[in-house]
C-alpha cells in the first residue's frame, strides 16, 4: 500500500491529483502538502494535511517521517512566464524543491514523481516529432530547471537507486483550479471566456503550435508512471507525452462549434511568444507508450466538449 506526500496539492494539478490518488489509496494514505491560500473547498476536511514549504527540508523530512510515506509527489513549481519575470524565485522553487524531496527521499527509501515540461526543450531541439532524447538547450529559467531537474533525478537513481521518475507534461488544461503564469495558460483561459460569453484576447498567434493535455489524461499519466514495473523502464526522467496540438485558431474552432457567436482577437504578448517559439510544436511520445503503456482519452474534440460542459454545470 503506497503512503503519499503531494507537495503542492493545492495547485493546479494537486487539486485534482489529490482528490484521484484519494480514491485510489484511500483518503488516510495520501498526505495534502500546502503552503498558502487559496485552498479548494472542503480542502481540510477532505484527509490529512500538512504544511510544507518545500524549500524547507526539515518540514519534507518531518512530513515523510511522520506519515511513513514512500512516495512523494513533487508539484511546486513556478510557470514559465513568472519565473521569467522572477527568476530568482523560479530557480529557488525549481531547483531547491526537487533537491530538498531527493534527498529526504535518499534517506527514507521514497519514490518520486516530478514533473518535467515541454519547456524542457530549446529553440534548437526539432520541432516536429520532437524525439525522446534529443538536444535540450532550453532558453527560459523554468526550462534550465526543468533540465536540471532531469538529470539530477536521474543521478540520484543511477547513484543512490531512488525510484525517481517523470513526465515532460505539455500545456494541462483544467477546470478546477487555474493555472498560474504559463505559456500554456490561454488554453484554459479561453474556455472560462466562452462559457461566460466574452470575447477572449489571445496572446500567442495563430500558426503556434504547442501540445496539450487533458487533466484526466495527466492524472493517468502521473499515477500510471508511478505504478509502473521498473523493469520495463528504459527511461525516468523525463518521459515524452502528448495528447493534442494545436494553435490558437484550432482551439477557437473547436469552441465556436458549440458557441458560434464566440470571438476571439490577438494582442500579442512578447514574451509568452517569445517562449512558445523556443517549444516544440509536437512531441513523439512513443517511449512512454511502449514502456508504460501511455495511452491519452482525450482529443480536442472530447476535451472541448467535456472542458464546456464541466464549466457549465460549475458556473
Ligand atoms: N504549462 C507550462 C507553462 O506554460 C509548460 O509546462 O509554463
Amino acid at each position: 500500500m503506497k503512503r503519499i506526500l503531494i507537495i503542492g496539492s493545492t495547485g493546479q494539478i494537486g487539486s485534482e491529483l489529490s482528490v484521484r490518488l484519494r480514491s485510489i489509496y484511500g483518503d488516510g494514505n495520501v498526505i495534502c502538502g500546502y503552503f498558502a491560500p487559496p485552498f479548494p473547498e472542503g480542502f481540510f476536511e477532505s484527509g490529512p494535511t500538512v504544511e510544507i514549504n518545500a524549500l524547507d527540508i526539515d518540514q519534507i523530512a518531518g512530513a515523510v517521517k511522520k506519515y511513513k510515506i514512500d512516495t512523494i509527489y513533487n508539484l511546486a513549481a513556478i510557470l514559465s512566464a513568472t519565473a521569467e519575470k522572477n527568476p530568482k524565485l523560479g530557480w529557488d522553487v525549481g531547483v531547491g524543491s526537487l533537491m530538498n524531496c531527493l534527498d529526504v527521499a535518499r534517506e527514507y527509501k521514497c519514490g518520486v514523481f516530478t514533473p518535467s515540461s515541454i519547456g524542457a526543450f530549446g529553440p534548437n531541439t526539432p520541432k516536429d516529432n520532437t524525439p525522446q532524447d534529443t538536444i535540450q538547450r532550453p532558453n527560459t529559467v523554468y526550462g534550465i530547471t526543468k533540465v536540471l531537474g532531469e538529470l539530477v533525478s536521474d543521478y540520484y537513481y543511477n547513484h543512490w537507486q531512488v525510484d525517481t521518475r517523470s513526465v515532460r507534461f505539455p500545456g494541462i488544461i483544467s477546470n478546477v483550479t487555474l493555472p498560474g503564469g504559463g505559456t500554456t495558460d490561454y488554453a484554459v483561459e479561453i474556455f472560462y471566456k466562452a462559457v461566460k460569453g466574452e470575447p477572449f484576447t489571445c496572446p500567442v498567434k495563430a500558426g503556434t503550435f504547442m501540445d496539450m493535455m487533458y487533466m484526466p489524461d495527466a492524472l493517468d499519466a502521473a499515477i500510471n508512471l508511478m505504478e509502473a514495473d521498473p523493469a520495463k523502464l528504459v527511461h525516468r526522467n523525463s518521459f515524452n507525452l502528448t495528447a493534442m496540438s494545436f494553435d490558437p485558431e484550432m482551439i477557437y474552432g473547436a469552441i465556436k462549434k458549440h458557441y458560434p457567436d464566440f470571438r476571439m482577437e490577438y494582442s500579442i504578448d512578447p514574451l509568452k511568444q517569445s517562449i512558445a517559439d523556443s517549444w516544440p510544436n509536437k512531441l513523439d511520445d512513443s517511449c512512454a507508450r511502449e514502456e508504460w503503456g501511455w495511452q491519452p482519452h482525450y482529443d480536442l474534440e472530447k476535451m472541448t466538449a467535456d472542458m464546456i460542459l464541466k464549466l457549465k454545470t460549475k458556473n
